[in-house]
């Protein structure tokens, strides 16, 4: 009897590594072939007209990475959005988030909130949690108003933003929304790829 739960056991570890390792490939594929219209030459972003602020909640890095590379290329003041009680890494992180996002209970930020009257773009991202805006982003929305400003969206995900948009798009207030971009981690040979498509999509902005 012991013996078959074993087996059982080790059929169901297997069968999650295999899948989680076609996943992973499928992933890779994917960004691959996404990444391979961006390389070669260097494309030059255009100068957006007006002050321009990067805002960005980021809880691992990637989210950050991008808007410091935004930020490169506008010459944008930055904002950090930062939440008052720093949150654990515990391996149930994951879904005590998926709890609070299902339950609409969303974390304190750190003030003062952005002053945002002298900008005319506000490039505004986050990672994508659960398929969707995270606690802190959505916290975030809810206390500010963009009335009059062109806002340009971004998020960053390990492969699918899910929802991300469609919420976000409702959630900040007033806007005059910009195209958005979406940004998959990716290894750093794709770095030059990475900042052509932020070139790109500066480009496509009005
Ligand atoms: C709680 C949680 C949920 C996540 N859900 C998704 C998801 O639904 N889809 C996805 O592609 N990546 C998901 N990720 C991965 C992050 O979106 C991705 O690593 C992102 O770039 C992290 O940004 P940051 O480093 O700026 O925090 C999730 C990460 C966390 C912590």
């Amino acid at each position: 009897m012991l013996k078959i739960v074993i087996y059982i056991i080790l059929l169901g570890i297997a069968v999650a590594l295999v899948s989680g390792g076609v996943h992973l490939y499928r992933v890779s594929k994917r960004n691959a072939s996404e990444m391979a219209q961006y390389e070669g030459k260097e494309i030059t972003p255009k100068q957006l007209s007006g002050k321009t602020l990067v805002i960005y909640y980021s809880l691992s890095g990637h989210t950050q990475d991008i808007a410091e590379r935004i930020q490169k290329m506008t010459g944008a003041d930055m904002y950090r959005i930062q939440t008052v009680e720093k949150l654990n890494r515990w391996p149930w992180f994951y879904l005590i988030l998926k709890k609070q996002l299902d339950d609409g209970v969303y974390p304190k930020l750190k003030e003062p909130l952005p002053d945002i009257s002298k900008y005319e773009t506000i490039f505004v991202g986050g990672p994508v949690w659960w398929y969707t805006v995270s606690t802190p982003m959505r916290a975030f929305l809810q206390q500010m108003n963009f009335q009059g400003k062109k806002v340009v969206p971004f998020t960053t995900q390990g492969s699918n933003y899910g929802t991300y948009f469609d919420y976000f798009n409702r959630a900040v207030r007033n806007a005059d929304l910009q195209p958005s971009a979406s940004f998959n981690n990716l290894p750093e040979k794709y770095n030059q790829a990475v900042d052509n498509k932020i070139a790109t999509w500066i480009n496509s902005l009005q």
